[in-house]
Order: structure tokens, then C-alpha cells, then sequence
């Protein structure tokens, strides 16, 4: 079936792409395979180059438009270009493009006091320290619960994804994402909530979240007995979209603590309204977190990060010198302040319930008819289907599921991929999608899904 032949279609747009004057594709590729590091990751076997966006669309060099069901992996949290973040950015930039922390700059005290804003009144996350991206957050706040309770050991989850550099490389557990150096001294994994493929082979409720209880083991056998911290996603994103059962974090934080540690909750994936009804995802747990880190959606596309604590908890990284050249930018700050604003005047936490509400009902009546889709879960605009070849075995569908993101990409439609199998679809559209767009979604998924179905009935 040709795209014309589509009886979906991508809903309208506001307005048509200026037309595109750059350099071709191909030249493009071409200087990115002979200037660019091989290590960057591309997406598709016939790879997109996107030149312009708008809100939940993105344009390519051609003028061909799709919806953007990925948002530069969960980034794009109010819509591309949103014109009020865009608005705060130019005049911004027509002011001053950087002074550094050494001098005071109204704009990172107006956005240090609303990000302290979001928290719970009690939890006394008030302190924050900018950085650029989320492995920075990530990479200091362990530090900065190194410091303050003088401990080294840090627990993590398997099968989670905190950042990049070495540090965050330690703290991560998936054997994709680990190069071969000395990392992880210090790091214990304990057992992620991951129900459908349940490390402990039991069932949700009866198995009494035995997972969770297995920190205290790892206290136990490989610690000193004391820690610095937890690390965790309160919803796994590069894992696969991993919902862990409801009590599982208050299990694994009463443990922690009992060990001295704190607990670090990283939102850079899931916090800032996108599970819906809670600002920060640790919410949806009933957990009160010693620190929260973030980046990705928080600038709506600009480089931002952050980690949020107490004083007494912030206090003790003035023991030695500590300095980040561009954290608290005045540009990232007002890009995420705008943000900020933008989630509040858009009623974007409602979209985001109401429509990812929508479109996990769908995903699960399209379970029901797509033998391929062995599990529906996620919450808000977080969502993953995981793929198998078979619902008995679980059999990862990882070829099939490449097949599914690069049909949806032809017929306009982006998605993501993830988990440690690469079998799992995510779908973390920008905020501000439609009811026509949860639509279409659904309607290419269909189409796509029944097609990768085919292709494995056909190879049987
Ligand atoms: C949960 C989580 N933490 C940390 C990071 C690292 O963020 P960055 O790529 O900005 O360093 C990511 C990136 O995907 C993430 O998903």
C-alpha cells in the first residue's frame, strides 16, 4: 500500500514548511559520516534529516511532515518551538547570551523558585545546581550524596538508564550502553519492578513485590552495610517503559534509608507532568525523594538540567571548589521558565492525562487483535508496547519491531524504540498533541503492526 493509498491520515497542520535552501540530504550524510564521531546514534535504515517544527509536527527537507510520537526522546515537552519558549529565548538572547554563576542573573533565581515551586510543600526540595544534561544532574547528585553522608555505596536499578559519561555509564544496567573500561566501583544493582518480564519468574500481587525487597540483600551481601543512595527512574524510559507495582518504591526507599542513604529520583524522562495527573513521576509512588534530577523536557528542547535538594544536602559540596561554566545560562533558564509557564497556560498536565488515557485504551484493544504486542504499559504520554514473536515464550520481536518504527516513519508517523532487546515501541509525543493525533497513532500502529505481522507469518 502506497501512502496515498492510507485510509488514515496525518491530521492538518497551522501552517506549510518555508520552502528548504540547505544542503541535500545525501551531502549531508556524507559530511556526517566523513566529520561526525561513528559513536552518534541514527535512527532508521533510511535515516530522516528534519529541517523545521511545529508544536507535535516536524518537517523534513522535502516539505514531507510527520508527527513526532518521540519528541527527540521525551525532550519536547510543550510542543516544538513553542512560540512562548521561543518568545523568552530570542529576547533573551538580544540581552545577554551568558554570564556564568560567578555573577547573579535574575533569571536563574525566578526559575531556581519555580522549579522549588513544583515540589511538595513538605519535601524541602528547595536548593538546586544547574548543569547541561541529564548525566551531569545524575553524575553530581551521587556525588553529592557521597559527600553528605560520607558513604560510597549506591544501589540502582537493573535494567535502568541514567547518562553517558563514565559515571552515569556505572549507574546504568543494560549491557548495550556499557563500554568495556573499569566503571560501576561502588554501584550494586538490585531488581527492577519489571512485572511482564518478572526477573524472579512470580506473579504481581501474590509475589508479595518480592523484587523490591531484595535491596535489603544487597545492603546486606554487598555493602558495608551502610550506602550513600538510590538511584531510579520511577518509570524505566530507555529500559522499555517499565511501570514497577504501586508499592514497590516505598519498599525499596524504607530500606534505603534504614541504611543511612538517600534516595535520588531521576525525572529526566518521566517528570514534568508527562504521567499525567503528577507533576513529578516519584509522586505517582507516594515517595518522598532526598533529590530529584532533571533535564530533557525541562527546556523544551534546550540544553537544561538540574538537581533539586535540601540546604543541609546542597551545603556540603562547598568543601572544595565546584564551578559549571554554562549551568544556569541565562537563555536555558529562560527557556525553562517559559516552559514552565507554557505547561500551566496550555493545561498541558490534563492533555496529557486525558489523551494518554486515550491512547493506552487503544493500544490495549489493539492487544487484543496484534498477537505481536505481548504487553501495553505506561502512564500519561510515557507509553511502551513491548513486541514478542511469540506471547508464550516472550521471544523479543526486535527485527519486527525495527520494522514497525521505519513503516510508521514512511507513512508519517515517529516513534521510539528501547529496552535492552530493542523490542519495545515508546510513544513520548510532545505534550500539546490532539485527539487527531492520538488518532492517527493509533491508526499507523494498526496498519504497521498488522504488517510486521504479516512478514513473520510469511518467514514461519
Ligand atoms: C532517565 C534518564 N536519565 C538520564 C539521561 C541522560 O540524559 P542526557 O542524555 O541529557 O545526558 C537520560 C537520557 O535518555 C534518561 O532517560
Amino acid at each position: 500500500m502506497s501512502n496515498d493509498e492510507m485510509c488514515y491520515s496525518l491530521p492538518a497542520a497551522s501552517r506549510d514548511p518555508q520552502p528548504y535552501t540547505g544542503p541535500a540530504k545525501r551531502e549531508v550524510l556524507a559530511g556526517r559520516q566523513q566529520f561526525l564521531s561513528p559513536a552518534l546514534l541514527m535512527y532508521y535504515r533510511q535515516p530522516v534529516m528534519l529541517v523545521e517544527a511545529e508544536m507535535q509536527y516536524v518537517w523534513d527537507e522535502t516539505g514531507k511532515r510527520y508527527l513526532d510520537a518521540f519528541a527527540g526522546i521525551a525532550s519536547v515537552s510543550v510542543g516544538h518551538c513553542h512560540p512562548h519558549v521561543v518568545d523568552a529565548i530570542r529576547e533573551q538572547a538580544e540581552k545577554i547570551l551568558h554570564t556564568s554563576c560567578i555573577y547573579l542573573h535574575p533569571k536563574m533565581i525566578s526559575f531556581a523558585k519555580k522549579l522549588a515551586g513544583t515540589f511538595p510543600a513538605d519535601s524541602d526540595l528547595q536548593v538546586s545546581y544547574f548543569t547541561n544534561s541529564g548525566s551531569e544532574s545524575n553524575d553530581l547528585a551521587v556525588l553529592m550524596c557521597r559527600l553528605y553522608t560520607k558513604r560510597f555505596d549506591v544501589i540502582a536499578l537493573r535494567n535502568g538508564y541514567h547518562g553517558g559519561s563514565q559515571a552515569t555509564m556505572a549507574l546504568t544496567a543494560m549491557n548495550t550502553w556499557k563500554h568495556q573500561v573499569p566503571h560501576s566501583f561502588g554501584v550494586h544493582f538490585a531488581i527492577p519492578g519489571y512485572c511482564y518480564r518478572c526477573p524472579l519468574g512470580l506473579s504481581y500481587p501474590s509475589c508479595g513485590v518480592k523484587c523490591a525487597k531484595d535491596v535489603a540483600e544487597v545492603i546486606r551481601y554487598e555493602t558495608p552495610g551502610e550506602i550513600a543512595c538510590f538511584i531510579a527512574e520511577p518509570i524505566q524510559g530507555v529500559g522499555g517503559v517499565v511501570v514497577p507495582p504501586p508499592e514497590y518504591f516505598q519498599i525499596i526507599y524504607d530500606q534505603v534509608r534504614k541504611a543511612g542513604g538517600l534516595c535520588i529520583s531521576d525525572e529526566v524522562q518521566a517528570g514534568l507532568g508527562r504521567t499525567g495527573e503528577c507533576f513529578w513521576a516519584f509522586e505517582n509512588w507516594g515517595v518522598k525523594p532526598d533529590m530529584v534530577t532533571v533535564a530533557k523536557g525541562i527546556g523544551n528542547g534546550v540544553t537544561l538540567g538540574a538537581i533539586t535538594t535540601r540546604m543541609k544536602v546542597a551545603e556540603r559540596l562547598t568543601d572544595s571548589l565546584h564551578f559549571n561554566t554554562f549551568g544556569g545560562n541565562p537563555v536555558s533558564m529562560s527557556a525553562g521558565l517559559a516552559t514552565f509557564e507554557a505547561i500551566e497556560a496550555d493545561q498541558t498536565q490534563k492533555n496529557t492525562e486525558r489523551l494518554g488515557g486515550y491512547i493506552k485504551s487503544k493500544l490495549i484493544e489493539l492487544q487484543n487483535r496484534h498477537p505481536l504486542i505481548g504487553d501495553v504499559r505506561g502512564m500519561g504520554l510515557l507509553l511502551g508496547i513491548e513486541l514478542v514473536k511469540d506471547r508464550e515464550t516472550k521471544e523479543p520481536a526486535t527485527s519486527e519491531a525495527a520494522d514497525v518504527t521505519e513503516t510508521a516513519k514512511d507513512r508519517g508517523l515517529l516513534l521510539g524504540r528501547s529496552g535492552i532487546d530493542s523490542n519495545i515501541i515508546r510513544i513520548t509525543p510532545p505534550m500539546c498533541i490532539t485527539r487527531d493525533d492520538a488518532d492517527f497513532i493509533i491508526d499507523c500502529l494498526d496498519d504497521v503492526i498488522a504488517r510486521a505481522e504479516k512478514h513473520v507469518n510469511n518467514s514461519n
